[in-house]
């Protein structure tokens, strides 16, 4: 693969941090390496601390790494190049509180240089997409963090980016919001984004994430698709109907005569936040 079929491509990328008063260092981020292809959605996990956040702003050139590279669709980062392909949802987006959806989003389109028409019809298919036509006209001092945090997605995707970077973008949002901004990343895949996002909340990163990495004090612990990451290796699972007792017997003892053995049997759970979702949409 060559440079450009990659969104993000770093490697050894160090970061240290000197501290104000102490003069202390503090390793925020040990020599990651790290490739994110083209239309991907990519994970970047770990508890507080780990490097999440230092590794967005070291993508958007906000901060300049101690050692390492990193690139963006081939371009150095920071370099105007790439950042005009860059679109930024920061982990506390602030916006003023008594502007409405509309003001913020016309006001944000004129900082990347749309005006008129464009700007008019940009604004109206971004607040069409993350869902949020009714409460265009609302104060955003009258908004959850939810339909704000879309709104700072919608701000985003102004300038019509191939790289979006999400910092955990449902971090103190309810589980049907949360929900809700999901849809939208696999909405924004579909129409051929490339996304990463950040989360502390494992949870949530399933339904959504082609790749992840696990970082832990800066350092990346695993790395690779769920799949290869959570399945448990050398076991299967049937799901059964109508399963007896004696049933049950007669396919353990089959098993056994083949050299197999039966694990486990127990009933499928759904999950809890499906579970309350269906409850509350009744
Ligand atoms: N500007 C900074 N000055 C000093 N230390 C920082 C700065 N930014 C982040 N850190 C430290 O770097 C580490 C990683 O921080 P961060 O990337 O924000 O973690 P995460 O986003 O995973 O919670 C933390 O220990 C944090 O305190
Ligand atoms: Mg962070």
């Amino acid at each position: 693969m060559n440079e450009q079929d990659f969104a993000v491509g770093a490697s050894g990328l160090t970061k240290t941090f000197t501290l104000e008063w102490t003069r202390k260092k503090l390793l925020a981020l040990d020599g990651l390496d790290m490739q994110v292809r083209r239309g991907e959605v990519f994970g970047l996990l770990g508890p507080n601390g780990s490097g999440k956040s230092t590794t967005m702003k070291l993508i958007l050139g906000l901060i300049r790494p101690t050692s390492g590279m990193i690139k963006v669709f081939g371009e150095p980062s920071g370099s105007l190049a790439s950042r005009r392909q860059l679109g930024f949802l920061p982990e506390n987006p602030y916006f003023p509180g008594f502007l409405s959806a509309r003001e913020v989003l016309n006001y944000y389109g004129k900082l990347v240089d749309l005006c008129g028409k464009q700007l008019r019809e940009r604004v109206e298919e971004l607040i069409e997409l993350v869902g949020l036509p009714l409460a265009a006209d609302r104060a955003l001092k009258t908004y959850s963090k939810g339909m704000l945090q879309r709104i700072g997605l919608a701000q985003a995707l102004l300038h019509d980016p191939d790289l979006l970077l999400l910092d955990e973008p449902t971090a103190g949002v309810d589980p049907i919001g949360s929900r809700q901004i999901r849809d939208l990343i696999l909405a924004l895949k579909k129409r051929g984004k490339t996304i990463i996002f950040s989360s502390h909340l494992l949870e949530q990163v399933q339904e959504v994430s082609d790749r992840v990495i696990i970082l832990h004090r800066g350092k990346k612990m695993q790395e690779g698709t769920l799949d290869e990451l959570l399945s448990v290796q050398g076991q299967s699972q049937f799901t059964v109907s109508g399963l007896t007792p004696e049933l049950q017997e007669k396919v353990a003892a089959l098993l056994k005569s083949e050299g197999a053995e039966l694990v486990n049997v127990s009933h499928p759970k759904q999950k809890l936040e499906d579970y309350f979702i269906r409850s509350v949409s009744k």
